[in-house]
């Protein structure tokens, strides 16, 4: 078993009846939809889920968890997700793939916000490993990517192939490296205030507990 194996797990066993569970996506979500649902077969836990991508969606109807669309939830107990940067204050980096709208709204829409990582995710601060994936408006992208000049960060159009990248709302993503350090709640903020910018991908004041597996051992670090 490997590390984002282990903390999959462990956030699966933590799950109870009743729960309405947000299923984030990328490896580490699969590995967690995988556990969640042999709990749901094998233990008869009794959960709902609603799942931030296509993909996601399509596993969790695959291994026979019962879904419910976001258009038809207001609130979730609980959303379970992986992450490509984890700063101490646990601000998050996400958003390597092409589905960060749904899930930011899923980990606005819960009471809790598991963030299941292994030891290469954590940095000292945001934007130290990647560039903040920021999706824009098609037609605005040039405006936004001037705007983030003016703040010291270089925007670069992510690249599909030959072609460009497009998410799955139709948006386009500046990758966007800064000069300096980033300070992540406060570029949040800032970011925020863009026109044109549809999201982005630093997550401030939304995750409740971050489990860290390391070579095997687990921890546990919350707000
Ligand atoms: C999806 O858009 C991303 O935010 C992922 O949650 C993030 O890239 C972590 O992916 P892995 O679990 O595959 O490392």
């Amino acid at each position: 078993m490997n590390d984002k194996q282990r903390v999959a797990e462990h956030a699966a066993e933590k799950i109870q009846n009743g729960m309405l569970v947000g299923l984030g996506t990328g490896s580490t979500a699969n590995y967690f939809i995988e556990a969640l649902a042999r709990r749901h077969l094998h233990e008869s836990l009794q959960i709902q889920v609603v799942a931030s991508s296509v993909v996601s969606t399509i596993k969790a109807k695959q291994l026979g968890l019962p879904l419910r669309s976001m258009e038809h939830v207001a609130e979730l107990d609980v959303y379970v997700d992986g992450a490509d940067e984890v700063a101490p204050d646990l601000t998050l980096l996400k958003g390597r793939g092409a589905d960060l709208v749904r899930e930011k709204l899923l980990a606005k829409a819960s009471a809790a916000f598991w963030v299941l990582i292994d030891n290469s995710k954590t940095v000292e601060h945001i934007g130290q490993n990647f560039p903040i994936p920021i999706e824009v408006m098609p037609f605005a992208w040039q405006l936004v990517q001037n705007s983030l000049s003016a703040m010291g960060g270089q925007g670069q159009l992510r690249k599909n192939g030959d072609g460009l990248f497009v998410t799955s709302y139709g948006s386009l993503v500046l990758d966007t490296a800064f000069d300096k350090q980033i300070d992540g709640k406060r570029l949040n903020a800032e970011l925020n205030d863009i026109p044109g910018i549809v999201e982005h991908g630093i997550f401030a004041q939304l995750a409740t507990a971050v489990f860290c597996s390391h070579e095997g051992v687990l921890a546990e670090k919350t707000v």
